[in-house]
Order: structure tokens, then C-alpha cells, then sequence
């Protein structure tokens, strides 16, 4: 589903990866294990057309994708779930969701200025719809009545699925995120990223800040969301103990190289692995 090929990254004078290469098949959790510093976020911020590669090539179901924007790679379904959450802490959590879900719709329509009216108050749209009856036609109202009826359900419903899976969301869904525990903001963090209805789930770290407990927690839900729904995740974490229970390939990256790759069977059992990553 996605290759990366020898892709070379740099902030300035800086280079952040020296070519590297991995794969995602779908249907699959891939993780890339590295200490800080070894280019996790990079790797990851490359892919979502954050970080422009110098060389190589990324390539998403067939498509090269490594000059495009990163508006366009969320548009062909690979969600982006950074390091350190970067909620709206000032929002709420539904509110935060439905942000989320805004490139689900500007992809199933397309039209950005639809999107847009999604945006606007109760009398704001009524507005809308007046002016647009009065200048487009009624033809044209009813039908942005109906794509607006479907667009309701659509988002009602991924926000059930998300619910599902973070309940303890539904609870809080009037809340301030920024009032959130630190686990709670993790989980609004990937259930923002699921609201785009992604093909590919990119997670940067969900554990960083977390106790043992809440991290354990949250990875046991991202392992059901790939099982159940056979979502395709690529989760890069410091964390290889755990990443390596869910996964079910591993790259190791250091210095911005990738040193391993292998099943994470293989990785657990690895001498340098248990060494350098898992402690023992
Ligand atoms: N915005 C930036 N400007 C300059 N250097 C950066 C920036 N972000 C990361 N780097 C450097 O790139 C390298 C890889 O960083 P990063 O991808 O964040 O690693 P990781 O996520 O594995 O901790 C590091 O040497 C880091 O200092
Ligand atoms: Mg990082």
C-alpha cells in the first residue's frame, strides 16, 4: 500500500534521514522503532507531505506521492496523527472531531466551498441556502439540502465508530480538550485522525507522556481497530516493547538510517533489539 524508497530528508543544513526505505502492506501495523532523535517523526512527516524529500520516492497505492501537498495526501486518505497530539485545546472534543472530519468531505465531494458551510451557524446556512435558491437555482439547494442531509449521516456515523472504540469520548464530548487527561487527549488525538475515514493511519508516538497503564490501554485499542476494521497503520514509537506486541513488521531507524527489518516475532528475539530497545 505504501513503499518509501531511499528517501532523503533535511531541515536546512540538517539531515534528518539518509535514504531510507520501508513498506506498509494493507490491512497491516508496521511500526519503526527508534530513540529520540533517529527521525521517527521525519520518516512520518515526510510521508504526509510535511517534510519534502531531497531524494527518493514515496509511492501510496501506486501513485507517487512525495511532490505532492499535504492537503492533497489527507484528500487521498492517509491521516496523520502528530507527536504530541496538537489538539485545539480550546475546543471541545466533539468539536475537535468534527474538524477531523473535515477531509473526509472534501474528498467524498471534492468542493471545498460545501465543506465550508458545514462551518457556518444554523442561520448561516439558512442563509447560504437562500442566497444559493436565489442565484443558482431551487434545483441546486435541494440538492446541497440532500448531500448535507448525507453528510450528517456520514459523520454520525464515524462518530459512533470512533465512540466505539473511545468511549470514555462520548462522555466528554462537550468537554474542553485541553481539560482532558493525558490519555484522553491521545485517544481524541487518533480519534481525530479516524474521523477522515483513513485508508492509512500514520501515529507518531501515542505513548510519549503516558503511564504504563493508559499507554497499554490505548495500544490494546489500536490493535483492535486494525482487526476489526483492518485499518493499516504505520506507528512509530520509542516504546518497542509494546509497539512490537501489536506490529506485525518492525523497521529499526537510527541516525536516520534503517538498520532492521523483520517480523516483530523476529525483532523480539533479536540480540540487538533486546538489547538496545526491549532492556533485557
Ligand atoms: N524542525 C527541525 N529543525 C531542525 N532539525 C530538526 C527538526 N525536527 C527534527 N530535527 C532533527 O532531525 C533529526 C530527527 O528528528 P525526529 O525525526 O524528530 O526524530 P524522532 O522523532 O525519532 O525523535 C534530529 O537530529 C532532530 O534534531
Ligand atoms: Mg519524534
Amino acid at each position: 500500500m505504501l513503499a518509501v524508497r531511499d528517501v532523503i530528508a533535511a531541515y536546512g543544513p540538517i539531515v534528518a534521514l539518509h535514504g531510507i526505505s520501508l513498506e506498509v502492506q494493507e490491512g497491516s501495523i508496521v511500526t519503526v522503532l527508534g530513540a529520540n532523535g533517529a527521525g521517527k517523526s521525519s520518516t512520518l512527516r515526510a510521508i504526509s507531505g510535511l517534510l519534502r524529500p531531497k531524494e527518493g520516492a514515496i509511492e501510496f497505492e501506486g501513485r507517487r506521492i512525495d511532490r505532492m501537498s499535504a492537503e492533497e495526501i489527507v484528500a487521498l486518505g492517509i491521516s496523520h496523527v502528530p507527536e504530541g497530539r496538537q489538539l485545539f485545546s480550546e475546543l471541545t472534543v466533539l468539536e475537535n472531531l468534527r474538524l477531523g472530519a473535515y477531509s473526509r468531505f472534501a474528498r467524498a465531494h471534492g468542493d471545498g466551498r460545501r465543506v465550508h458551510r458545514e462551518d457556518l451557524s444554523p442561520l448561516g446556512r439558512l442563509r447560504h441556502d437562500l442566497f444559493h435558491a436565489a442565484t443558482g437555482g431551487i434545483r441546486d439547494a435541494a440538492r446541497e439540502i440532500g448531500q448535507y442531509r448525507r453528510r450528517r449521516r456520514d459523520f454520525e456515523a464515524a462518530l459512533n465508530q470512533v465512540f466505539e472504540h473511545f468511549p470514555i469520548l462520548a462522555e466528554r464530548r462537550k468537554q474542553m480538550s485541553g481539560t482532558l487527561s493525558g490519555g484522553e487527549q491521545q485517544m481524541l488525538a487518533i480519534a481525530r485522525g479516524l474521523m477522515a475515514n483513513p485508508r492509512l493511519l500514520l501515529l507518531d508516538e501515542p505513548s510519549m507522556g503516558l503511564a504504563p497503564m493508559v499507554t497499554q490501554e490505548i495500544f490494546r485499542i489500536i490493535e483492535t481497530i486494525n482487526r476489526t476494521q483492518g485499518m493499516t497503520i504505520l506507528l512509530v514509537e520509542q516504546n518497542a516493547s509494546l509497539a512490537l506486541d501489536i506490529a506485525h513488521r518492525g523497521y529499526v531507524l537510527e541516525t536516520g538510517r534503517i538498520v532492521l527489518a523483520d517480523t516483530s516475532e523476529n525483532l523480539q528475539k533479536d540480540e540487538a533489539v533486546r538489547r538496545s530497545y526491549l532492556g533485557y
